[in-house]
């Protein structure tokens, strides 16, 4: 059997299938099942990083992770907050926008912001030095019960974030009581009736090409093994 044979099939999580899911009480569901990273209301801030900019090398270096957080995550927050002045959504969390403006073509530049500033929060607390290594044992057993091992698990987040082409995300999520791997494209995120995310790797270009040029398959490997923060999904996860 060929390699193509043996990797894992990703679900590519897309807007469309938001937007199915999420009419009425479902959308309600989504909002729930999103962890609240924000403050209540605009304007919105960047939050501060929770380790210093050195603090993920050489994984990922300080000039990455400056750039990162300091230029494009802060663009994101910044955008938002122009993009929603006098309109109906500058009251609103974070949470509460991303699902507000999904699907909807003439909020795409607020949904792309709103979402790529929860994602990149998201991102920061999904990291940690050093991570890695063996979950705690509740999520080990939940990872062993959906994917038959953590190598296994490793394998089909490496997939997804390898195969996602162009911009993106990878993502671990519970989908209702079971773990699984997702990847959504440019700024979308499992915002779904049913998922849950409880971790993710960003592979965007800016995530990666100062440390590591084209080669995106390696930086997955290194945070996968020597960043990911297995406590922050296991906190998700409740
Ligand atoms: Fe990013």
């Amino acid at each position: 059997m060929s390699p193509e044979h043996d990797a894992p099939v990703i679900p590519d999580v897309t807007r469309r299938q938001f937007l199915a899911a999420a009419g009425g009480a479902a959308l309600a569901a989504a909002l729930v099942s999103l962890p609240r990273l924000s403050q209540a209301a605009a304007p919105h801030v960047l939050p501060p990083l929770p380790y210093a900019e050195d603090a993920l090398a050489p994984v990922i270096s300080a000039n990455t992770l400056g750039f990162h957080y300091g230029k494009h995550h802060k663009a994101y927050v910044d955008n938002l907050n122009k993009l929603i002045t006098g309109t109906e959504y500058a009251d609103l969390p974070l949470e509460k926008i991303v699902a507000e403006v999904a699907g909807k073509p003439d909020k795409i530049a607020i949904f792309n912001n709103a979402a790529q500033a929860w994602n990149h929060t998201f991102l920061w607390r999904s990291l940690r030095p050093p991570g890695g290594g063996a979950p705690p044992a509740a999520l080990q057993a939940k990872i062993e019960a959906a994917f038959g091992s953590l190598e296994a698990c490793k394998k089909e987040l490496t997939a997804a974030a390898t195969t996602q082409f162009g911009s993106g995300w990878a993502w671990l999520v519970r989908d209702g009581d079971r773990l699984k791997v997702v990847k959504t494209g440019n700024a979308d995120l499992p915002l779904t009736a049913t998922m849950k995310p409880l971790l993710t790797i960003d592979v965007w270009e800016h995530a990666y090409y100062l440390d590591y040029q084209n080669r995106r398959a390696d930086y997955v490997a290194a945070v996968l093994d020597k960043l990911v923060n297995w406590e922050f999904a296991l906190e998700n996860l409740g």
